[in-house]
Parts: C-alpha cells; sequence; structure tokens
C-alpha cells in the first residue's frame, strides 16, 4: 500500500532519514517508535509531501508520489497532530467538514457525516456540532481531531503523536476508541509515537527508528520477543522480557484477604463483604489462624436460619498454599481446583495473605511492564 524504498531526506550533510525501506500493507496499523530526532516524523511527513525526500522513492498503491498533485494527495490522507490544529473560529461542524467541503461535497451530505462522526465517537451531534474548539476538553478536542481526519473517508491516516498531550485517562479512552474504529474501518494508519506501550497496544507492528534508520520491524510479539539489539532491548526496557524462571516470590505478591471471626453471624459477614466488595471472607480465630472460608452464595443458602454463625456454615476443606509453595505451585493449585484464590498459610497456620487468580494475572501482565498493586499483611473486617 505504502511503500518506501531507499529513502532519505537531509539537510546539508545531515541525514534526517537514511535510506529507508517499508513497506506499509492496506489496513494495518504500524507505529513509527523511536527516540527524539530519529526521523519519525520526517518519515511520516514524507507520505503525504508535507516534506519532500531528497532520495529514493515513496509509492502508494504501486503510483510514485512524486507524480501526483500534492493538494490532491494530501486530500486523500487523514492527518492528526498532537495539538489538534482545530480553528477556533469554527464551529466544530466546520471543523470537521473541512475536506469534505474542499472536495465540493453537497451541505447535507457533509452535515449528516459530521453528525455520523461525533456519534461514533461518542459526543452528542446535537450538543457538539455547533460549538467551538476551546469549549471542549483536550480530550475532546483530540476526538475532534482524529474525526477530521476521517471526514473524507480516506484509505490512509497518519498521525503524529496524537495523544502525547493528553492525560492518562483521555489518553487511553482515545486509544481505545482508535483501535474501535480500525476495526470497522480497517484503514491503513501509520502513527508516530515515543510510547513504547501505546504503540504495542494499537500496531500490529511496530518500526523502531534510531538516528533516521530503522532498528527493527516487526509485530509487538516479535519486537518484545526477539529485540533486535541492545537498542531495542533498552528501549522496550528490560522488565518487560520477564521469563517465567524470574517469576516473583510467591509472599512478594500476596493480596490481602477480608476476613472474619468464626463466632460472627451471617448478617454482619454479608456486611463485611458488601462494604470491602468481596464475594467471600477467609475465617480465622484470635491467632490469626485460618479456619474456613465462606462465600457468599453459603451466607445466602442459610441466611434465614438466625442463630448460625460463620463457623457453623465455613467450609473447612479446601486447597491452601504453604509459604514455602512457589509462585508455579499456585498457579497449579488455582487452575487444578478451579478456585478464584488460595489462602496462604505459614507452618502454624497463620494466614499470611491470599493467592488470587487476578493477582496472577497481575504478575504475568508484570512481565510485560504493567503496574502492579503489592499489598500484605492480614486485617479482620469483622
Ligand atoms: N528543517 C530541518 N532542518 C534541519 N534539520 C531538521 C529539519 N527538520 C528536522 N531536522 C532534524 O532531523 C532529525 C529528525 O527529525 P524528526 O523527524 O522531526 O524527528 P522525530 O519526529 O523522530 O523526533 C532531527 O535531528 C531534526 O533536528
Ligand atoms: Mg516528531
Amino acid at each position: 500500500m505504502i511503500h518506501f524504498e531507499d529513502v532519505s531526506k537531509t539537510y546539508g550533510d545531515f541525514h534526517a532519514v537514511n535510506s529507508i525501506n517499508l513497506e506499509i500493507k492496506k489496513g494495518e496499523i504500524v507505529a513509527l517508535i523511536g527516540p527524539s530526532g530519529s526521523g519519525k516524523t520526517t518519515t511520516l511527513k514524507m507520505i503525504n509531501r508535507l516534506i519532500e525526500q531528497s532520495q529514493g522513492t515513496i509509492s502508494i498503491n504501486g503510483q510514485n508520489i512524486f507524480t501526483q498533485n500534492p493538494i490532491e494527495l494530501r486530500r486523500n490522507i487523514g492527518y492528526v497532530i498532537q495539538h489538534v490544529g482545530l480553528l477556533p473560529h469554527m464551529t466544530i461542524a466546520d471543523n470537521i467538514a473541512i475536506v469534505p467541503k474542499l472536495k465540493k461535497w453537497e451541505k447535507t451530505v457533509y452535515l449528516q457525516r459530521v453528525d455520523e462522526l461525533l456519534a461514533m465517537v461518542g459526543l452528542d451531534p446535537e450538543i457538539y456540532r455547533n460549538r467551538y474548539p476551546a469549549e471542549l476538553s483536550g480530550g475532546q478536542q483530540q476526538r475532534i481531531g482524529v474525526i477530521r481526519a476521517l471526514a473524507a473517508d480516506p484509505p490512509i491516516i497518519l498521525m503524529d503523536e496524537p495523544f502525547s498531550a493528553l492525560d492518562p485517562i483521555s489518553r487511553e479512552q482515545l486509544q481505545d476508541e482508535v483501535i474501535r474504529l480500525q476495526q470497522k474501518l480497517k484503514k491503513t494508519i501509520v502513527f508516530v509515537t515515543h510510547d513504547i506501550d501505546e504503540a504495542i497496544k494499537i500496531a500490529d507492528r511496530i518500526c523502531i527508528m534510531r538516528n533516521g534508520q530503522i532498528v527493527q520491524l516487526g509485530t509487538p510479539e516479535q519486537i518484545l520477543r526477539h529485540p533486535a539489539n541492545d537498542f531495542v532491548r533498552e528501549f522496550i526496557g528490560e522488565q518487560r522480557m520477564g521469563k517465567l524462571e524470574t517469576l516473583p516470590d510467591l509472599k512478594d505478591i500476596l493480596i490481602k484477604p477480608i476476613t472474619a471471626r468464626p463466632n460472627r453471624g451471617l448478617a454482619e459477614g454479608i456486611n463485611a463483604m458488601r462494604k470491602h466488595k468481596v464475594d467471600s471472607l477467609v475465617i480465622v480465630d484470635q491467632n490469626e489462624k485460618l479456619m474456613g472460608i465462606v462465600g457468599v452464595w453459603e451466607i445466602q443458602n442459610h441466611f434465614d436460619e438466625e442463630h448460625l454463625l460463620l463457623e457453623d456454615i465455613m467450609r473447612r476443606d479446601f486447597p491452601v498454599l504453604s509459604n514455602t509453595n512457589t509462585l508455579s505451585d499456585a498457579i497449579y493449585l488455582i487452575s487444578k481446583h478451579r478456585v478464584a484464590y488460595l489462602p496462604v498459610v505459614n507452618a502454624d497456620r497463620e494466614l499470611l495473605g491470599l493467592i488470587t487468580r487476578a493477582s496472577l494475572v497481575d504478575v504475568m501482565a508484570n512481565q510485560f511492564g504493567t503496574s502492579q498493586q503489592r499489598n500484605g499483611g492480614v486485617s479482620t473486617a469483622c
């Protein structure tokens, strides 16, 4: 679809982009990533001829873009930049409709398109079409930037650090939005980012650049598993490359259980569950020794029997881990018994914490650099 053949961009003797070869396929999202000054923006802007290459050939669908009228070319390539570039004196609808108008679409057609695009990114057209950019939040403005690039339905979209000015929440939302839109629209998207997590999340293939050259091109999986050299390894972060043998110790990933004393009533039990948003309680004696577990269904089933205490309905027979077990033991037991969590005790059967399915997922995710919460200790809820 987009083909770079031995393309360079020089400023005097300096190579901003140095002899790159790259084939971007139809319908894929390619992330250009690398340190500042590595030539990402230059590479991107050569695609819509905002920058002319000094050497080599760029073609789109087999046609050399050098032979095309640059204005016409740009109308068929959506372009999203970091600071949206919405025109402040124009309404949102007019901003979105810029290219459709240039393409001389009928007014009714482009107005309908504006509404459709606003709805697509969750902005009510009735409310937003006549507003001005300054009346929108940064995240909303950036959404408009994205749908403006989609307005005339171009087959190619270029994005240059489109979300990097946003707060982390808007940023995540917009990333999700782009993934969702792409599943529907199947555009060919080239986007520049310096955030490897963003690239891994959104891109089908990642193109890692350094000093104007391509260091590695591959799927996120390929790059994470087989970084081409130390530069890539460092760039993607060593912490992502965790292997099973480097799994953390069981004791380091224990989460804090919600516990209750055996002599409490069922209403108290339900109350503690509700308060702590859990569906089971670990029953411990006054020495924090593990006695049993009670799930919300057990309480439900016996709730009418007012004289019953938690110790009367608790399960005493369930899998338990000792603190000398390993994380692999935990994974094995949790899968074997199909339980949501396992209590972990010491040699005196004192409760140290829980390993949950969710915390195991966290550990796995942590091998890929995602943050993980670590709690420890025991506190009794009732
Ligand atoms: N007009 C220019 N004149 C001279 N050098 C430039 C010009 N534009 C970009 N460069 C240089 O080219 C290199 C690549 O720039 P750019 O593609 O913007 O990097 P990135 O987007 O990866 O941060 C940088 O070293 C930059 O300083
Ligand atoms: Mg740049």
